[in-house]
C-alpha cells in the first residue's frame, strides 16, 4: 500500500528536516504537512520540496477537531508522524496554558481523529509520537536516561508533553491503535529557530550582541545534528515495534558554558575575528526557574535493535550549522524581523 503520511509540524525545525527527507528519499509516499504556522513555523523551510508532486500542505490548528477530522478523510491518511508541538521552555514558564492546548488537547485531538478514520483495521496504521528527553527530569552527575525511567517532568513544557505521551500510550492500550513513540535529546542544526541556545548565541556573535549564559552554566545537555534525529525518525516509523518507546540521543554531552565557548572559537576562525573576541560577548543572566542541571540520553536500544548511529561527530555537525547560518543570512533576517510569516500568503493564498 502506498502510504499517506500526515506530518505534523513540518514547518518547524526538526518537522522540515523529516518532510525533506521522506519526500526525497520516498516518492512513493505522499507527505502531508499540517501545520498551524505559529511563530515558530516557517514555509521558507521547505522551499527546496514545496513543489515537489508527492508534497502537500494544509494550514490547520490541532485545535480544530472537525478540520483534522476533514483532513484525514480528504486525503486518506495512513500514517502520523506527530511533532507539532509548543517547543520552548522558557515560553512555557511565561504561558503554560499554551502548552497545556496544543501538546495536550491537540495530541488528543490528532489521536481522535486517527483512530475514528482507521477504526476498520488499527493493525495497517501507525500514529508515530516525537516526544522528548525532558519528560524523564533532571540528571544529577551521573547516570542516563533509558526506555524504562520514570517519568518526573519539571517545566509547563515537559509537563505537557509528558501527558501527551500518557495520551498516546492511553490511546493504545484502550483502543489498540498502533503507536510509537520516541524521545530525543536536544537537536540542533539548519533551521532552528533562533531562541534556542545554538542559534541564538550564532546569531548574537555573528552581531556582536550579549551571549545570555543562564546561573552558573554549568547545565549539561546532549547534542545530536536534526538531520541524525529524522533519520532515526525514518528507521522507527519503518522498523520500530508498536507500542514500543526509544530513546535519541547524540552520545554527545556538553556543559553550556563550554559549548559556548567553542562556538566562540569556531565563530571567530569562520568570521576572521581576534582570537578571543567573541567570548567578550558571554554575559551570565539569572537563571531559568526550575531548570533541569543535566540531560543524557541512552541510547543503546535503538542502536541494537534497529541498528542506528549518529553519523556525524559535534565538531562536524556544528561546523556544518555555522556555515549554514553564515550562508543564509536572509533566512536569519527574515526569522528576527518576522517576514517569514508573509511566505504562507505570498506563496499559499492564491492557490
Ligand atoms: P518547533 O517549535 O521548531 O516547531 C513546532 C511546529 O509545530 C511549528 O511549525 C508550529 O507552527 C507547529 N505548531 C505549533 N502549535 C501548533 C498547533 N496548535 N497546531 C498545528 N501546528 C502547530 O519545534 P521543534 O524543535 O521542531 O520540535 C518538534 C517536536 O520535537 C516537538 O514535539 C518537540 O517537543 C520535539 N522535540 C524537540 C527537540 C529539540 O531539541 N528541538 C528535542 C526532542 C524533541
Ligand atoms: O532536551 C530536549 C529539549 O531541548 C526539547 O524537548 C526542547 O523542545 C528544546 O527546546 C530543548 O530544550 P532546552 O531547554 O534544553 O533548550 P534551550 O536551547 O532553550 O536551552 C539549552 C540550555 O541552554 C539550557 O540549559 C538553558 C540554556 N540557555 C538557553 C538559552 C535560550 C542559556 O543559558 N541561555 C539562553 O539564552
Amino acid at each position: 500500500m502506498s502510504k499517506k503520511i500526515l506530518i505534523t509540524g513540518g514547518a518547524g525545525f526538526i518537522g522540515s528536516h523529516v518532510v525533506r527527507l521522506f519526500v526525497t528519499k520516498y516518492p512513493e509516499y505522499t507527505i502531508i504537512n499540517l501545520d498551524a504556522l505559529t511563530y515558530a513555523g516557517n514555509l521558507e523551510n521547505l522551499k527546496d520540496v514545496e513543489g515537489a508532486p508527492n508534497y502537500l500542505f494544509e494550514k490547520i490548528n490541532l485545535l480544530d477537531a472537525e478540520a483534522l477530522k476533514n483532513v484525514f478523510d480528504k486525503h486518506d491518511i495512513t500514517d502520523v508522524i506527530h511533532l507539532a508541538a509548543e517547543s520552548h521552555v522558557d515560553r512555557s514558564i511565561v504561558s503554560p496554558l499554551d502548552f497545556v492546548y496544543t501538546n495536550v488537547i491537540g495530541t488528543v485531538n490528532l489521536l481522535h481523529a486517527a483512530k475514528t478514520k482507521w477504526a476498520a483495521d488499527y493493525s495497517k496504521h501507525l500514529f508515530y509520537h516525537i516526544s522528548t528527553d525532558e519528560v524523564y527530569g533532571a540528571l544529577g552527575e551521573t547516570g542516563f536516561f533509558t526506555e524504562t525511567t520514570p517519568y518526573h517532568p519539571n517545566s509547563p513544557y515537559s509537563a505537557s508533553k509528558a501527558s501527551s505521551d500518557h495520551f498516546v500510550r492511553a490511546y493504545a492500550e484502550t483502543y489498540h491503535l498502533q503507536t510509537v513513540v520516541s524521545n530525543c535529546s536536544n537537536n540542533y542544526g539548519p533551521y532552528h529557530f533562533p531562541e534556542k541556545l545554538i542559534p541564538l548565541f550564532i546569531n548574537n556573535i555573528i552581531n556582536k550582541k550579549p551571549l545570555p549564559v543562564y546561573g552558573d552554566g554549568l547545565y549539561t545537555r546532549d547534542w545530536l545534528f536534526v538531520k541524525d534525529h529524522a533519520v532515526a525518525i525514518d528507521v522507527i516509523f519503518h522498523n520500530g515495534k508498536a507500542a514500543e518507546t526509544y530513546n535519541i540521543g547524540g552520545f554527545n554531552e556538553w556543559r553550556n558554558i563550554d559549548l559556548v565557548k567553542l562556538l566562540c572559537k569556531l565563530m571567530d576562525e569562520k568570521l576572521g575575528r581576534e582570537k578571543g573576541e567573541s567570548e567578550q560577548l558571554i554575559t551570565y543572566v539569572k537563571d531559568r526557574p526550575g531548570h533541569d542541571r543535566r540531560y543524557a540520553i541512552d541510547a543503546t536500544k535503538l542502536n541494537r535493535e534497529l541498528g542506528w548511529k549518529p553519523s556525524v561527530t559535534f565538531e562536524e555537525g556544528l561546523s556544518e550549522t555555522i556555515d549554514w547560518y553564515l550562508a543564509n543570512t536572509e533566512w536569519l533576517q527574515h526569522v528576527t524581523s518576522g517576514q517569514y510569516q508573509h511566505y504562507y500568503n505570498k506563496m499559499y493564498t492564491n492557490r
